[in-house]
């Protein structure tokens, strides 16, 4: 087993992917390509404050709970089914002094026995058997962080899968991974209720291949899953092409995302606070383009300046790069794309 460095950690597992996919290790996974999502995480749980004990559920080398304790001063312990990994998690530990507890079981058995202020869910695929575990085992007030990496499941290219799996109708193009995230909300928000509780999105983002959401859990609410039609409409009820039920509430607190960062962290903490109090969905500039019949698209950042001038809610989105956020009409829209032609 190789020794690896990130962040402030060091430690040994397996490599796996090729920088990119989720690839599978034979042995105690790690993947490199998930170093960003967990540079995020360690941004995210210093600007939360979290208190109490944090769960580092699907561990595997334990390189996300390690930095969350070197780096962002919580209290950790882990978990995973995996011998060769608890073994793993418990040397690399050594290897940074660090103490910790470390079970060596089902993470839903564990969560039957123990309840935690913060759990983290990574798993190989789709969270989904996993969330009802997860949220029983949250204290009130606590935080859920969520990865999935059923990517085409919730994003639209399996549609029957996701109808079982998540109970909701994904949808392609360019909204789809905001729609995907917007699935997963959906599906916790109805879980959640059923245990007499709610959900609180408190950030979430696509990155590369996963999606990955963080939510309080809160008292139950009345919030109403809705559906977002093809033209980003939200509507009460399921029409064709809709995507939905899903949770068509904010997905973003703005002011929990962190600032003062620098270099892709910093854009990308730009942009979700730039996108995080927009409408839901996203218009795909190349459309707006084809609909005003100009020829070669302008830059989207000039699209969205010419949409801002016209008074309307604009940005940029982390969940595609043709994606525009905007409260404006097709006829400003078409407008707005004229302007920027000029620019
Ligand atoms: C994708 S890896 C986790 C990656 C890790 N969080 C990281 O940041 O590198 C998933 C891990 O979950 C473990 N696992 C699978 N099913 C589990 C279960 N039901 N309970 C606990 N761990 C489980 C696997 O052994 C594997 O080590």
């Amino acid at each position: 087993m190789k020794e690896h460095q990130e962040g402030r950690a060091i430690f040994k597992a397996n490599l796996s992917g090729k920088d990119k996919g989720p690839g599978k290790a034979k042995g105690v996974f790690y993947n490199p390509a998930m170093e960003m999502s967990r540079d995020l995480h360690v941004a995210f749980a210093k600007e939360l404050e979290i208190e109490g004990i944090v769960l580092d559920g699907l561990a595997a080398s334990g390189i996300r709970g390690i930095r969350l304790i070197l780096e962002a001063g919580l209290n950790v312990e882990f978990c995973d089914t995996s011998t060769l990994a608890t073994n793993t998690i418990a040397e690399n530990l050594k290897l940074n002094g660090i103490e910790s507890t470390i079970y060596n079981k089902p993470v839903e058995e564990l969560l039957q026995e123990k309840k935690y202020d913060c759990i983290d869910i990574d798993p190989f695929g789709t969270p989904a058997p996993f969330l009802e575990a997860a949220l029983k085992g949250l204290n009130d007030n606590g935080i859920l962080g969520v990865s999935a990496t059923d990517t085409a499941v919730l994003c639209g290219a399996k549609p029957s899968i996701c109808m079982k799996r998540y109970g909701a109708n994904s949808m392609k193009k360019v909204a789809a991974k905001e729609i995907g995230i917007r699935i997963m909300l959906s599906k916790m928000h109805s879980m959640a209720s059923e245990i007499g509780k709610g959900i609180q999105p408190l950030l979430c983002y696509s990155e590369g291949h996963h999606l990955r959401v963080f939510v309080k859990l809160t008292k139950k609410n009345n919030v109403e899953l809705k559906w977002i039609n093809t033209d980003m409409e939200i509507v009460e009820e399921e029409e064709y092409g809709a995507g939905g039920p899903l949770w068509v509430d904010k997905i973003i607190e703005k002011e929990l995302v962190p600032s003062n960062y620098e270099g892709k962290l910093g854009k990308f903490f730009e942009t979700l606070s730039e996108e995080a109090n927009g409408p839901p969905g996203l218009y795909d500039i190349n459309d707006i383009a084809r609909i005003a019949e100009i020829g070669q698209t302008p830059q989207r950042n000039k699209i969205v300046k010419c949409l801002k001038e016209l008074g309307h809610f604009a940005s940029s989105s982390i969940f595609s790069p043709l994606g525009i956020k905007t409260t404006a009409s097709k006829i400003e829209r078409t407008k707005a794309i004229k302007l920027a032609q000029s620019l």
